[in-house]
């Protein structure tokens, strides 16, 4: 019976547990049904002294054997146990022993939370609250207990047992078919990062020796048949154990460092101590199998996990409201790890973009929350863009700030002063403001205040006193219980562009000139003044987008042009041609809602032809250049009454428009830059391969018969993923017999390969047609889908509802109707991935009144729904709050 809401979860109700765990020794009998659970675990009372409090430990869906404590079994009125707690109301004064007994069922578990079977393997995951779901525990990250796993099972059924730590003892148990192993992890860790394996896998193996020459082996465990998919990973995983060495003095712990790939898994990965579990997604690759994007995936995940070692593990959170701490800070590292192994222009770029495409509208509509969210209904849902890419914008405006030595100090000392603890956001920015003295109280606001800044600047030139005065005024949009906001501390990196597209030198006028062309914006509107400017500059702000906020500037397209060509910072030049192609999309797209036609801009095109032939900039920069906004770029600017169906128009006539204009040099870069040896994946041929895939996308944009023709050649003679899919994805946006030839072909080629068929069923999802939908319908009752496996759901329809913004906004409300449907047939076996499906609705509210309509419509069906889990209505409930 569906009642009054649960309370929230909140972080002004912190207290710190009664109880610690200093141990946790498990014993473990795999059995496909019914899983035995031995757990003894050495309590003892966090303070000294008093009337021992009462010992409540969580579970969920846990069958109780046995209980004892200090080796006497506990009568039944000693404790009360059911399935979701065990109370000991009155345990005894000192430390003592429990020791547990449950039983489980993995092969039921369909939430893939807790211990559950992927295929045939046995594999946990245990973020944010699956322990409870093995054993009944203080299942909360700052309690930090020594593990000691041991795992039996048939060896027929599970070869391969894996637990954290270094492998202490195995082997066969006599007299049965049945063999042992006991994992020892000496670091104390929360039980979010517990992990287990067994079953039949094989496994990959490399060194590394860490910088103090300690030799750790790595292992990769993936599907026997798939060991030859494993390189890359394995190159990725060394690269990032090195970097984190040389740029955070960061080295490895324990002796062996594992990675197993799995097929069912509800995220990226996880990183549990010394065992990582993956989604086999992000494991898996080679140049038959995945393209130049999963590569570059793969090894920012590998990284992120791994970085987690010390942001994350080492050092854990104190609660789940400190979420960020670990994820924003691990977010950071692999942005920079990418960015020095690749090219920082192009990183950043690239994560601004999927910033704006995703967090921004998160921030902007009823789900928004702050990065460190005050309260929560269920923590699974807060696993969000915000808290991870907002997070990590956070911890680089600190550098940003502070420089890139104090930062490093300000690392250093956290790693120090923190290390086997679990910490809190406050803690982690004292040590920035204790190496660098500056006072962070204000800068605190990032964390606890929801919404993207917007800053508007104006610059004005006085010929008579040679100076520039530049006034900055910032707004804080109201969000989701926070009406009104405080002024917030914005970093904003700042150039001034001469005629001849060098910077200025900056003087201020008034106080002292910021060392590192930073202003620091910290009041609701401030102003600087430059001294020694004789000529108009043209303004270059928020330079490598240094604060995470909407900037608008009153510029002319002139000016925009000119930074488009001139400005030294790669991010503004690029940022300089989104202005101006987003200013014209919205534009286009507003007459076009009401009827009216899109207007052309020849100057925009001429820029664009001027980059193209800038033999000077690299490839990858070009791509990106080529790449015109996002539907949600544009329906961001709109920002409310948005029609869906001519934002997408507007921007398919100005892909089209450059690829007509710019046919006949798009087409001769395409020719250029073919491959000439062999495939590989540094850095410089990615970029080569982005580029001309970028030229042929722009080119079949046109739908002229050449370019298809062009397309459908290259998709059969590729001899990478990388080319292949470009082609196919190219063609799939067209309506044309060589698409669906294609389609099929693909389909053929790799049938065998679910993970190659998820970008099969992907690219269906996004063709921007009416028959779209049906299309996807019929396809989730083909033999290759299923709603049992994440990857699947995720290639097939949250690529539909996240990707095809035209289709899923169909104004008969038929694209709401099948996503919500989805959310609730979903919902019964795998609540985390129904409620993220869910939360594409996000931004439902800036659509036009028809459409926002139906779409309340389908978000109602779903919340009045009977037995809702708590993540989706969760979500439900949030989106469709008034405030
Ligand atoms: N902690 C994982 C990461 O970001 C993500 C994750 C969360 C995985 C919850 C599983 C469950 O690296
Ligand atoms: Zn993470």
């Amino acid at each position: 019976m569906r009642t009054e809401e649960a309370r929230p979860v909140r972080l002004a109700d912190y207290r710190p547990p009664d109880w610690q765990v200093d141990t946790v020794d498990l014993d473990i009998a795999l059995d496909p049904t019914a899983t035995r659970v031995r757990a003894k675990l050495n309590l003892r009372p966090s303070a000294d002294g008093g009337p021992p409090a009462p010992l409540t430990l969580d579970g969920e869906g846990l069958v109780l054997r046995s209980i004892a404590l200090d080796g006497t079994a506990l009568s039944p009125e000693q404790y009360v146990a059911t399935a979701d707690r065990l109370t000991i109301a009155q345990p005894p004064q000192g430390p003592f022993a429990l020791e547990i007994e449950t039983v489980l069922d993995p092969s039921a578990n369909t939430e893939l939370s807790g211990l559950y079977r992927s295929g045939t393997i046995y594999c946990t995951q245990c973020e944010a609250e699956g322990f409870r779901r093995i054993t009944y525990f203080l299942d909360r990250p700052d309690v930090m207990a020594v593990y000691t796993t041991r795992i039996e099972a048939t060896k027929a059924q599970a070869p391969v047992l894996l637990a954290n730590g270094n492998l202490i003892a195995a082997g066969d148990i006599a007299g049965t078919d049945c063999h042992f192993a006991v994992w020892h992890d000496p670091f104390p860790k929360p039980s979010y990062l517990f992990a287990m394996v067994g079953g039949n896998l094989a496994c990959v193996e490399g060194r590394f020796r860490t910088m103090s020459g300690r030799d750790v082996t790595l292992r990769i465990y993936v599907e026997p048949g798939k060991e030859s998919r494993c390189g890359h990973a394995m190159a990725s995983l060394k690269r990032a154990m090195r970097w984190d060495e040389t740029e955070f003095g960061r080295e490895y712990d324990l002796d062996i460092f594992m990675i197993v790939a799995v097929s069912d898994f509800n995220m990226g990965a996880m990183e549990n101590k010394g065992l990582n579990i993956f989604n086999d997604k992000y494991v898996l690759a080679s140049a038959e199998t995945a393209t130049d994007a999963d590569f570059d995936r793969i090894e920012a995940i590998v990284a992120h996990e791994y970085f987690h070692n010390w942001t994350g593990n080492r050092i854990t959170c104190r609660d789940w409201f400190q979420l960020c701490l670990k994820e924003g800070l691990t977010v950071f590292r692999d942005q920079e790890f990418t960015a020095d192994l690749r090219s920082r222009a192009v990183e950043r770029i690239s994560d601004v973009r999927a910033l704006r495409a995703h967090q921004f509208d998160e921030d902007a509509g009823p789900l928004a929350h702050p990065v460190r969210p005050a309260q929560y209904h269920e923590i699974n849902n807060f696993y969000t863009t915000t808290v991870y890419e907002k997070g990590a914008e956070v911890v680089r405006m600190l550098k940003t700030l502070l420089g890139a030595q104090k930062f490093r100090a300000g690392m250093d000392l956290y790693f120090t002063r923190h290390d086997g603890r679990a910490a809190t956001v406050e803690e982690f920015v004292q040590c920035f403001a204790d190496v660098s003295s500056a006072d962070l109280a204000q800068f605190m606001l990032w964390y606890s205040q929801a919404g993207t800044p917007e800053v508007v600047a104006t610059g004005s030139h006085d010929a008579a006193r040679k100076s520039y005065r530049l006034d900055l005024v910032q707004t804080v949009p109201a969000s989701p219980d926070q009406p009104s906001k405080e002024p917030m501390v914005i970093p904003l990196a700042i150039g001034l562009v001469g005629a001849d597209g060098r910077d200025l030198p900056l003087k201020l006028s008034e106080g002292a000139t910021p060392d590192r062309a930073v202003l620091t914006l910290s009041k609701p509107a401030q102003s600087f003044v430059f001294a020694d400017i004789a000529a108009p500059p043209v303004l270059s702000l928020n330079r490598g987008f240094s604060a995470p906020i909407k900037l608008v500037v009153n510029q002319s397209a002139d000016e925009l042009r000119f930074l488009a060509t001139r400005d030294g910072d790669a991010f503004n030049r690029w940022q300089a041609f989104q202005t101006l192609a987003t200013q014209l999309l919205v534009e286009n797209a507003k007459a076009l809602r009401t009827g009216g036609t899109a207007r052309t801009e020849s100057r925009l095109t001429d820029a664009l032809r001027a980059v193209l032939a800038d033999g000077t900039l690299e490839p990858a920069f070009v791509a990106l250049m080529l790449t015109v906004p996002g539907e949600a770029d544009i329906a961001r600017e709109i920002g409310r009454d948005v029609d869906p169906a001519a934002v997408f128009a507007a921007r398919a006539g100005l892909r089209a428009r450059v690829g007509g204009d710019l046919g006949a040099e798009l087409l001769e870069r395409y020719g250029s830059l073919a491959q000439t040896g062999p495939y590989a994946v540094d850095a410089a041929s990615v970029g080569r391969r982005s580029l001309r895939n970028t030229c042929l996308d722009l080119l079949v944009a046109t739908g002229h018969r050449d370019s298809i023709c062009l397309a459908a050649r290259q998709y059969h003679a590729a001899d990478n993923m990388t080319d292949r899919m470009a082609a196919l994805s190219a063609l799939s946006l067209c309506d044309v017999p060589e698409r669906g030839e294609a389609l099929e072909d693909f389909y053929g080629r790799y049938r065998g390969d679910p993970l190659i068929i998820d970008k099969w069923f992907s690219l269906q999802a996004v063709i921007p047609e009416p028959g779209t939908l049906d299309r996807i319908k019929a396809l989730t009752r083909h033999g290759a889908f299923s709603f049992a496996n994440p990857n699947r759901v995720r290639a097939l329809i949250h690529a539909f509802a996240l990707g095809n913004h035209k289709e899923f906004n169909r104004p008969d409300g038929a694209g709401y109707d099948f996503v919500a449907d989805t959310v609730l047939a979903l919902d019964g076996k795998n609540p985390q991935l129904a409620a993220r499906l869910l939360s594409a609705f996000k931004s439902w509210r800036v659509l036009e009144p028809a459409r926002r309509q139906r779409a309340h419509a389908s978000l109602m069906h779903v919340a009045i729904a009977y037995s809702l889990s708590p993540d989706v209505s969760d979500i439900a409930r949030r989106a469709l709050s008034e405030n």
